[in-house]
């Protein structure tokens, strides 16, 4: 049995999907949910020095992802540290609580916060060209608490150097990516945008952004030596498993959380052991950041997928969408060598994982 456990700054966490902040933590009754569902780990709904007032809706599925206009916590701080961090307490696996936004709010919040949080997590939401207020939130919760303190970013174009910054500046890990936006969609029937907030635009999240997230772990994973975890379109064990291999030392699970339910944490965990067994791993470490040790030679030569001829069910997806017209099935699969552009998308069409382009 892979050993899916990991421990991050100290923190135990038994396996590395954790519940995100947002509609999945909103409360303690949903944090201990989310534990119950078998969620390594918490972090809590976003809480700031004065209660949201969120637009209705705020939430909707939209084709391959889903939007939100949610902001941070619509409780008072006072309620979340007189009922809901106890009660999240009680789940019994680590609570990283997380606080917005600017220094003077993180300076006031972090340290009531702090008997109950094994981390802070600092939520951003597009950090401006010059990072210094995140800089400064940071400063100010490193001034207030012990515990570790993760800073939350959104895809932002040069996240690199922001990763850097905020490495030197004394962040114990990065968690990447926040929803993304602003976006746009609009009921068919009204006209009207899905989201009630004042412009009507929303925040993307689901499987729609998980290459960005994927790709913001890896760039940060790189270039710093905290830990980085991973949060944007998981929904599968699989989807673990990239982020894992990325660079991501663990992570956070939000829409598939709101959509499936807090069983869906413990389902991907289970899927990821199954995943790591399958392929003779033992653990963690054996798939993390393998995408920074595997190395492809640039190349610009075409080479023909090949097909294992017993998986092939020539159901035709791939010679549908292989606009080099290269693939026939009359006499069984395939390919024109001198058609072929070797573009592999018929690899990632068949549903079968019937094709593989040669190493
Ligand atoms: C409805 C909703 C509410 C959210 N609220 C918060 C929040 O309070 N604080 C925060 O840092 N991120 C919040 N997020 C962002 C998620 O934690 C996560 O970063 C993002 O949705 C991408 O992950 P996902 O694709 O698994 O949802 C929220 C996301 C959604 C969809």
């Amino acid at each position: 049995m892979p050993d899916l456990s990991v421990d991050i700054c100290g923190l135990s966490f038994a396996n590395p999907v954790l519940a995100a902040a947002g509609p999945g933590t909103r409360n303690g009754a949903m944090c201990l949910a989310a534990a119950r569902g078998g969620a390594g780990g918490i972090v809590t709904k976003t809480v700031s020095t004065a209660p949201a007032s969120v637009p209705r809706p705020c939430m909707s599925v939209v084709r391959g992802g889903f939007l939100n206009t949610e902001l941070w916590s619509e409780q008072p701080v006072e309620k979340w540290l007189a009922t809901e961090y106890p009660e999240a307490r009680e789940a019994g696996v680590p609570v990283i609580v997380s606080l917005g936004y600017t220094a003077g709010q993180i300076a006031g919040l972090a340290p009531l916060v702090a008997p109950f949080a094994d981390a802070l997590e600092l939520s951003t939401h597009y950090v401006p060209d010059d990072p210094s207020p995140v800089l400064a939130a940071l400063a100010a919760a490193k001034a207030a608490v012990s515990v570790p303190v993760f800073v939350k970013l959104s895809p932002h174009p040069d996240i690199r150097e922001l990763a850097v910054a905020l490495a030197a500046a004394g962040a114990d890990g990065l968690v990447m990516i926040n929803s993304f936006g602003p976006c746009l969609a609009l009921d068919l029937d009204t006209g009207l945008p899905l989201m009630g907030s004042r412009d009507g635009y929303g925040w993307l999240s689901g499987p729609a952004i998980k290459p960005l997230a994927v790709r913001c772990v890896y760039e940060a994973a790189r270039a710093v030596s905290i830990p980085v975890i991973g949060v944007g379109g998981v929904t599968s064990g699989r989807d673990v498993a990239e982020m894992l291999m990325a660079g991501a030392a663990a992570v956070q699970v939000c829409t598939a959380a709101i959509l499936k339910g807090p069983a869906v944490y413990g389902t991907l965990a289970g899927e990821l052991d199954r995943f790591l067994a399958g392929r003779g791993r033992d653990g963690l470490p054996a798939i993390r950041g393998l995408a920074h040790r595997a190395v492809r030679s640039f190349s610009t030569t075409a080479a023909a997928p090949e097909v294992d001829a017993g998986r092939c069910n020539r159901c035709g997806l791939c010679r549908t969408s292989c606009v080099y017209q290269a693939i026939t099935l009359a006499a069984g699969w395939q390919v024109d060598p001198g058609r072929c552009f070797g573009c592999g998308l018929c690899v990632s069409r068949c549903p079968r994982g019937a094709l593989r382009l040669p190493a």
